[in-house]
């Protein structure tokens, strides 16, 4: 079957170790399915995994994505949910010391097929296009648990979302909006905040700008580059709930003495479960919310969307056409 998989990995290349082309099938497992994909999304996560962040290089060559939508085994219309438990392990899959992402032990699905748990298929709600639905498993739903499951807000709250371009900062605005709450965002790129404006913020920044008060929350994928300013820009009592750290996660200052003098609460925030999976589709559909998306392309052309991410010219979500 066509894939796009690491053959190599590069920290300063990662482009270099991207290989598009036939890959074997996998053979069938008991109490798994395959998933024969429509559709399929990139994440920031695929471009680390070519850069050797938390993809070993002994388990390459490996297909890569986390994101993808299409039809299981017995004809039923899913999105794949990319958290995989390890065996016997019972409650929230995100809790598993030992689970994996799709792609990080097993294929991915950037294919044509994956073969996935039968739970980690969930069901595509009907009136979810295709390529929505590939946007939803990993930055998405890293978004509704980071807003719903992990900042303790009510409607009405103010929230900083650090970095308005990304596909988890497009989701937390979307999302975040659709719910009633205040959606400031940052940019390096005035472009940039101009979109989060359309798609449902509220006031938009240029990075590290003095806001006009302080908010209730900010939500921090950029890491090093926003640290501080996200520390700065919270009430007291404030909550920062971080996923991610695309600018690295060594901060030039950890502002201990901020967070400790103002009681802030630093909550860290992974993925989600497939409920969460599952109430985050409906929730678009009910909401009428279609996820921003930058491109659309055919899987064939996937180094084209890597590029697109490396260089950072994204805004919302690449997504991949499956034939
Ligand atoms: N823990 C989890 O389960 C989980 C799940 C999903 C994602 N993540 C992590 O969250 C991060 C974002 O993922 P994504 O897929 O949304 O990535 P992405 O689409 O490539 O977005 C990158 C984001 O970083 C922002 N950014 C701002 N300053 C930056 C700087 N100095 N250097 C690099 N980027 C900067 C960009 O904003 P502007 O261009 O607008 O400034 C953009 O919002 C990644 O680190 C990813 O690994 C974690």
């Amino acid at each position: 079957m066509l894939a796009v998989y690491a053959a190599s990995q590069s920290k300063d290349d990662p482009l270099s170790g991207l290989e598009i082309g036939e890959r074997p099938d996998r053979e069938p497992r008991p109490g798994w399915t395959t998933v024969t994909l429509k559709t399929a999304g990139l994440n920031h996560h695929d471009l680390f995994s070519l850069q050797g962040v938390g993809l070993p290089a002994d388990r390459l060559p490996m297909i890569l994505g986390c994101d993808g939508a299409g039809i299981d085994e017995d004809g039923n219309e899913v999105i794949v949910h990319a958290v995989v438990p390890s065996e016997g392990w019972q409650g929230d899959e995100t809790l598993d010391p030992r689970r994996t992402l799709l792609s990080e032990l097993h294929d991915g699905t950037l294919a044509q097929k994956v073969l996935v748990p039968r739970a980690n298929a969930v069901p595509k709600p009907a009136g979810l296009s295709w390529e929505h639905a590939a946007t939803l498993s990993t930055a998405w739903l890293t978004a509704y648990r980071m807003l719903f499951s992990n900042s303790g807000l009510t409607p009405g709250a103010t929230v900083l979302v650090q970095g308005a371009g990304g596909g988890v900062a497009t989701a937390l605005v979307q999302l975040g909006s659709a719910t009633g709450y205040r959606m400031w965002v940052t940019s390096r790129d005035e472009a940039k905040g101009q979109k989060a404006l359309e798609i449902g913020a509220d006031r938009a920044f240029a990075s590290g700008e003095r806001l006009p008060e302080r908010v209730d929350a900010v939500m921090e994928t950029v890491g090093a580059a926003t640290w501080s300013h996200s520390v700065k820009s919270l009430k007291p009592g404030g909550t920062i709930v971080i996923c991610g750290a695309t600018s690295g996660d060594a901060p030039p200052k950890a502002e201990l003495t901020q967070i400790f003098f103002r009681q802030l609460r630093v909550i860290g925030s992974t993925m989600g479960t497939r409920l969460e999976l599952e109430r985050l589709a409906q929730f678009v559909v009910q909401q009428g919310i279609e996820p921003a998306i930058d491109s659309v392309m055919p899987l064939e052309q996937a180094r084209d969307g890597f590029a697109k991410m490396a260089s950072g010219e994204l805004f919302g979500k690449v997504v991949f056409t499956v034939s």
